[in-house]
């Protein structure tokens, strides 16, 4: 059996009253742990909040993105040893909206992949079609480079790793993949890992994400290669994120 573990992405949501608050509601509720783990992935200037406010507890923390790169001349980047140094376990990456929105290439993903597990962080590595591609029939194509930009690079990155699919089309949309839809990608996407490595991708956690509420997450963690969420909007909902995680505690 493979633990689940939801995550939440706040991207760039937050403040240090409203964190407060969020934290300290999460603390209260499942700061000493519980069957299913849980972490919140945070915007870099409040990683220093975020670690005074959960260090100790059972919640994680960790980072939406990443530099490639270990240091240097580049302005605005943020390293693998930064967020260990602010206590993150977790780090996204490849995001659909870092890799719509700010360009990010599979190979530029992996690349950063292989810096953070480099760092001593868990990659959270995103995959996910667009609505164009599910409708023109490439899903598994599209997921399929996604993924195997990654397994390029060596099976040493992955083995630390956890993924996410992530379909572009149900992220903050409202419109949630059917339970039967986001399990067919997760077991496309285990089957495609078996290829490399049996055994990791039997113990590999694959979280979905995608308008994942309170109302659809039990059905959606109750299948069997779901392993938990990747959470937007309900995550910076105190009652929200926390009815989510009681879902995957099962
Ligand atoms: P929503 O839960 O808001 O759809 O966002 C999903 C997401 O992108 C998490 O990374």
């Amino acid at each position: 059996m493979r633990r689940k573990l939801v995550a939440g992405n706040w991207k760039m949501h937050g403040g240090l009253a409203r964190n407060r608050e969020l934290l300290d509601s999460l603390v209260q509720a499942i700061g000493k742990g519980g069957s299913a783990d849980c972490a919140v992935c945070v915007p870099f200037p409040y990683l220093a909040q975020t670690q005074e406010l959960l260090k100790g507890t059972a919640i994680a923390w960790g980072a939406q993105t990443l530099s490639e790169h270990g240091q240097g001349a580049y302005t605005g980047e943020v390293s693998a040893a930064m967020l260990t140094d602010f206590g993150c376990r977790y780090v996204l990456v490849g995001h659909s909206e870092r890799r719509s929105l700010y360009g990010e290439s599979n190979e530029a993903v992996a690349a950063k992949l292989l810096a953070a597990v480099q760092g001593g962080l868990t990659p959270v590595l995103c995959l996910g079609e667009t609505l164009e591609q599910r409708e023109g029939g490439i899903t598994e194509k599209i997921i399929a480079a996604q993924l195997d930009a990654v397994t390029a690079a060596g099976m040493n990155g992955l083995a630390k790793a956890v993924i996410a699919y992530e379909p572009v089309w149900a992220i903050g949309t409202g419109r949630t993949a059917t339970p039967q839809q986001a399990q067919d990608v997760h077991a496309f996407i285990r089957t495609r890992l078996a290829g490399s490595d049996a055994a990791l991708a039997q113990r590999m956690q694959i979280l979905y994400g995608g308008s994942v509420k309170p109302q659809n997450a039990a059905e959606l963690f109750g299948m069997t290669d779901i392993d938990g969420g990747l959470i937007g909007g309900a995550s910076l909902v105190a009652q929200d994120f926390l009815a989510i995680c009681t879902a995957a505690a099962g």
